[in-house]
């Protein structure tokens, strides 16, 4: 393999370590020289002799890891039980994860450090050190047992991104809750699904959130969704943005600063089995209904902490922002179960990346001196759009590493991110994973990997991917395959809450023994890895996943509607876009109607799930056996197929036919 330790990247180098080749996909960029000498990672044998242990004695390798990476009540005895499908890690043993989170840092004599740093939209500011993180933790885990929740139960947690929402996590993993994190831009709908999904028993929510200036009224859809949430006994609420029309029904609503204020600040966190449930965080699958991917304790949590620190490169004195929300599994791993686990000082925000002004991520990377930013290509997109001045006011010097998740970086929001952000010092590590694998699963290591902009090169030690055709047979390097995942890693999903049969069908089914990742990808000569978009009807916008099944039912719950057919059509911001075909009944297919549709749509899933364009047709395009053509919407929906603008379109199955007929 081609790498900064090989020796073979002397000629046509230039100061920033880049190579400039013809082939684009050939550009390979060297992490400077000064970096190398301090990383975590620093030479290649490094990783080679770590990633070899780990594969071929993954025993004692995850043995040792353990052992020094998590606080243990009880030592385990078995590492791992795997049975080609379920999986338990460091078996017997106890452990907890907001122990090693916290306590494990207080009484290693860093209780002082700072651990987060947050800033609110308004520009409201809050440090807290380990010490006053673990007494605000301990107060609303008493708050909680207060309010009879105990190990086992479920919590919904519905709220901005405050602390108050790590810690509400943090304060459920302490006393053996699953927390179950509902992204805050989600419907009532959406709630009161995964509320009745997981047998809630708590909510915890907030008056509203800021958004660009505006007050979200949070309380006020979390209302509607109690009213069909009958497992869900209280409603835990923060006061975040003093709306004093909020209203409280007693007894099941209760305000946060008459519950949890009170409480001491002491709870000794409960020791809780390795494979106790952490948490359950539902995403997007093939089919209509949100799955819960469960994940438990010990495993994933020294899986969240390990990835940190190889991928984040983490020092002591590095100041690390996570821009996720908490809503998702980045924000689970990367701004609360990896980074604080790990000792590590973090960087939260509450609001937008454009408010007041498009430059407020750069205001406070200048302000909080950020030396690591982990953001998302979507938002890399916009900032390119919004235009270089906003990036030219500040003094980015402090930055070290960048870092994208969520989807492919396509090679010009690369370019324009090491260019523009990076200033050409920091590498890039553009990370691959999914809510299931818990936490990166390949992603250059920053000290040693040269990078190629769209790949995110190889695998991180534990991990075995595998690339494969359609009978299972591993296909040669250069061929695209469905890329699995060959062997069991300590931050798997050990389920989905409530559906074996799904969990097995959706993972398990098509490449037995495998775990099935759901993407599409192929390998370089150089063993990088590219991942080339999704095998099933996932799409994704803004690095979020969506079904367009779930869009098409929420399309077809409205009474107007026969038939809906939904796509993703490339978008220049967004990565995809939502393309909606609907036919309609009793109702004339107008803008009135189709207003009604994108707003039923925000309804019943939310706004992220609108659709982009929404094009009326009297019947969509199928094959003789039923099968709606979506292949054909694809090229239709993203203007291949028809020029100009039509916005009904008739003669789809006139097309359709015609395509049948060629075929
Ligand atoms: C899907 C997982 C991982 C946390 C955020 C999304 C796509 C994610 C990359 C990347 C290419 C990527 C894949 C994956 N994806 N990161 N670096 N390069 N594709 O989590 O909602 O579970 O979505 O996002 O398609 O399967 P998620």
């Amino acid at each position: 393999m081609t790498d900064a330790n090989s020796g073979q990247m002397g000629a046509g180098q230039t100061d920033s370590g880049q190579i400039d080749n013809v082939l684009i996909e050939d550009r390979l960029f060297l992490p400077p020289a000064e970096f190398t000498k301090k990383a975590v990672f620093s030479t290649q044998q490094q990783y080679e002799e770590m990633y070899e242990r780990a594969k071929n004695e993954p025993d004692g390798f995850w043995k040792e890891e353990a052992e020094e990476h998590l606080h243990w009540f009880e030592p385990f005895g078995e590492v791992c039980q795997w049975n080609a499908r379920h999986v338990q890690w460091f078996v017997g043993g106890k452990t907890n994860a907001s122990y090693n989170c916290l306590d494990r840092n207080i009484d290693a004599g860093r209780g002082d450090r700072t651990a987060i740093i947050w800033e609110g939209e308004p520009g409201d500011e809050r440090t807290l050190t380990y010490n006053e993180l673990r007494h605000e933790v301990c107060k609303c885990a008493a708050g909680l047992k207060q309010l009879g929740v105990s190990a086992g139960d479920v919590v919904s947690i519905y709220m901005p991104m405050t602390p108050e929402l790590a810690i509400a996590m943090l304060a459920c993993a302490r006393i053996g809750a699953i927390h179950s994190v509902i992204f805050a831009g989600f419907s009532a709908e959406s709630i009161a699904d995964r509320n009745n999904d997981a047998n809630a028993k708590l909510m915890i929510t907030a008056d509203g959130l800021y958004r660009r200036g505006k007050v979200l009224p949070l309380k006020q859809t979390v209302d509607e969704a109690l009213a069909k949430s009958p497992t869900v006994e209280h409603c835990l609420v923060l006061r975040r943005v003093n709306d004093e029309s909020v209203s409280m029904t007693e007894p099941r609503d209760v305000w946060w600063h008459d519950v949890v204020d009170p409480q001491s600040g002491e709870l000794a966190a409960t020791p809780l089995d390795s494979e106790a449930p952490l948490f359950i965080l539902y995403t997007s699958g093939s089919t209509g209904k949100p799955k819960g991917i469960l994940h438990t304790t010990a495993g994933y949590n020294l899986w969240a902490k390990r990835t940190f620190e190889w991928v984040f490169d983490h020092r002591d004195d590095d100041i690390y922002w996570c821009t996720a929300d908490c809503g998702w599994i980045t924000g689970h791993s990367y701004i609360v179960y990896g980074p604080l686990s790990a000792g590590a000082t973090c960087l939260m925000y509450e609001g937008a990346p454009n408010y007041p002004a498009e430059d407020r991520f750069w205001d406070l990377v200048e302000k909080h001196k950020v030396t690591i930013l982990y953001t998302a290509p979507t938002a890399v997109r916009a900032f390119i759009k919004w235009g270089d001045q906003h990036v030219d006011k500040h003094d980015l010097s402090s930055l070290r590493l960048l870092g994208s998740v969520g989807e492919g970086i396509n090679p010009e929001a690369w370019m324009w991110y090491h260019k523009k952000i990076g200033a050409e010092r920091c590498p890039i590590v553009d990370t691959w994973w999914q809510t299931e694998t818990g936490g990166i699963m390949m992603s250059p290591l920053p000290g040693i990997t040269a990078t190629k902009p769209g790949s995110c090169t190889r695998p991180l030690p534990g991990v075995v991917p595998i690339i494969v055709d359609e009978t299972g047979s591993e296909v040669h390097d250069h061929h695209g395959g469905m890329l699995c995942i060959d062997k069991p890693w300590p931050g798997m999903l050990r389920g989905i809450w409530g559906d074996e049969q799904r969990f097995i069908q959706q993972y398990w089914a098509s490449v037995p023994g495998k775990y099935l990742t759901g993407d599409n990808a192929r390998r370089d000569k150089d063993g990088y890895y590219w991942i080339m978009g999704r095998i099933d009807d996932v799409i994704n916008v803004s690095g979020h996943r969506l079904s367009t099944i779930e869009v098409e039912s929420a399309l077809v719950s409205h009474e107007a509607v026969c038939e809906a057919a939904v796509v993703g059509r490339p978008d220049e911001l967004k990565g995809q876009a939502i393309a909606a075909f609907v036919s309609v009944r009793d109702r004339e297919p107008n803008d009135e109607l189709r207003q009604e549709l994108l707003m039923h749509v925000r309804k019943q899933i939310g706004a992220l799930a609108q659709p982009d364009d929404l094009r009326f047709t009297a019947t969509l395009p199928k094959t003789r056996s039923g099968k709606i053509m979506r292949r054909l919407l694809r090229d239709i929906a993203s203007g291949k197929e028809i020029a100009g603008d039509t916005s009904t379109l008739e003669d789809l199955s006139v097309l359709a036919k015609l395509r049948e007929e060629e075929s």
